[in-house]
């Protein structure tokens, strides 16, 4: 079986594992592990920010930037789709009091004109706070924030007072398409959340990036959310190891992406590979006239298998350890699965029983 669900599939190489291994350890909680503070020099210094926090999850990271730079009440505006909204199970609410807002986007992208208006909708009750944008944009099909309209984003929300949060989960891979180091987005922003579980390779691990004195408060973030660890260590050396070698090989997922994209394309199915910039490729399965769900269980018959991006479309992802020789399996084998279905959209009829409901838990 072929698994192209999520780039979270990814396990520890046998490099990582000997990084591992070998890591110098110490007692996380007291600041003393050696390889963890390392990690944190690092991460800090690529992300264009003052200092860093090593926490087990980005949705931890998210949620510890949240609660450190809003006040309960205030409004967080993102694009609808955004991880933090909809995939927190309502931290930004449950954590920080924070009335989350979703503005529609394109691409995963929204524009300084649609964050003006909602500021100035907002009441001192509920004034706008905070903005979050995601680049990569998982829901969008790990989507690319060009640099120009990011900084725009960025300069109306300082303009209008409000705080700025990128979730990076996949930076690294927005900047290795970008051809820019990942600190240009990352200095813009006042935190930076990047993932280490997901194309770098990394079993676990995050990173929250901002100044030292939010870094201060964060340390209060990450024992309130159980994050303070012991011997991290041996984490943090394979998130070394992946910030040493996984971040430049992250363009051969991106290639592997567009090369399966174009057979899908060339093959009939509803792919745009004008839409792949990253390791996501959106298959929208609404024309087919099936749900996600129906279209994973015929691949899945294939011997190949897909998630899911967002209701009507299924995600396919190439990460570390997907192999040319899976993209040619699978240009031949999601085709097989699903081209007798060309033609068959049920357009006019009721809508397929496509929905978030029939999407599994995959990120
Ligand atoms: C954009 C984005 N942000 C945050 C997260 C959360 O990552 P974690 O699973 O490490 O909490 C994910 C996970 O897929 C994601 O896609």
């Amino acid at each position: 079986m072929i698994d192209l669900r999520s780039d979270t599939a990814t396990k520890p190489s046998p490099g990582m594992r000997s990084a591992m291994a070998a890591a110098e350890v110490g007692d996380e909680q007291l600041r003393e592990d050696p390889t963890v503070n390392e990690l944190q020099r690092r991460a800090a210094e690529l992300l264009g920010q003052e200092s860093a926090l090593f926490l087990p999850t980005a949705t931890m990271a998210n949620q510890i930037a949240l609660k450190v730079l809003t006040q309960p009440g205030g409004q967080l505006l993102a694009e609808e789709r955004t991880h933090i909204l909809i995939f927190e199970a309502g931290g930004p609410a449950v954590h920080s009091g924070l009335v989350m807002h979703g503005l529609p986007g394109v691409a995963g992208r929204i524009l300084p004109q649609q964050v003006r208006a909602a500021a100035s909708a907002a009441d001192e009750l509920q004034p706008a706070s905070i903005v979050v944008l995601e680049n990569t944009h998982r829901s969008a099909g790990g989507r690319v924030w060009p640099m120009d309209e990011f900084s725009e984003v960025v300069a109306t929300a300082r303009e209008l007072g409000l705080a700025v949060h990128l979730d990076g989960a996949r930076l690294f891979n927005a900047a290795v398409a970008a051809g820019r180091p990942a600190s240009e987005y990352g200095r813009l922003a006042d935190s930076v959340t990047v993932c280490f579980s997901k194309g770098l390779g990394c079993p676990l691990g995050a990173i929250l990036a901002t100044s030292q004195e939010r870094i201060e408060q964060a340390w209060r973030g990450k024992f309130l959310f159980g994050g303070a660890l012991r011997q991290a260590g041996m984490v943090a050396a394979a998130m070394l190891y992946a910030l040493e070698n996984n971040v430049a090989r992250l363009a051969e997922d991106h290639a592997r992406a567009a090369r399966l994209a174009r057979g899908l394309a060339e093959r009939g199915l509803p792919v745009d590979p004008d839409t792949v910039e990253t390791n996501f490729i959106g298959l929208d399965v609404e024309p087919l006239g099936i749900s996600v769900r129906e279209a994973q269980e015929l691949i899945e018959r294939e011997g190949v298998l897909v998630g899911g991006l967002r209701p009507g479309v299924v995600r396919i992802a190439t990460y570390l350890g997907v192999t040319d020789d899976d993209v040619d399996t699978a240009v031949e084998a999601i085709p097989r699965a699903l081209t007798h279905l060309i033609g068959n959209g049920r357009h006019g009829a009721a809508a397929p029983s496509v929905g978030s409901a029939a999407v599994p838990r995959d990120r």
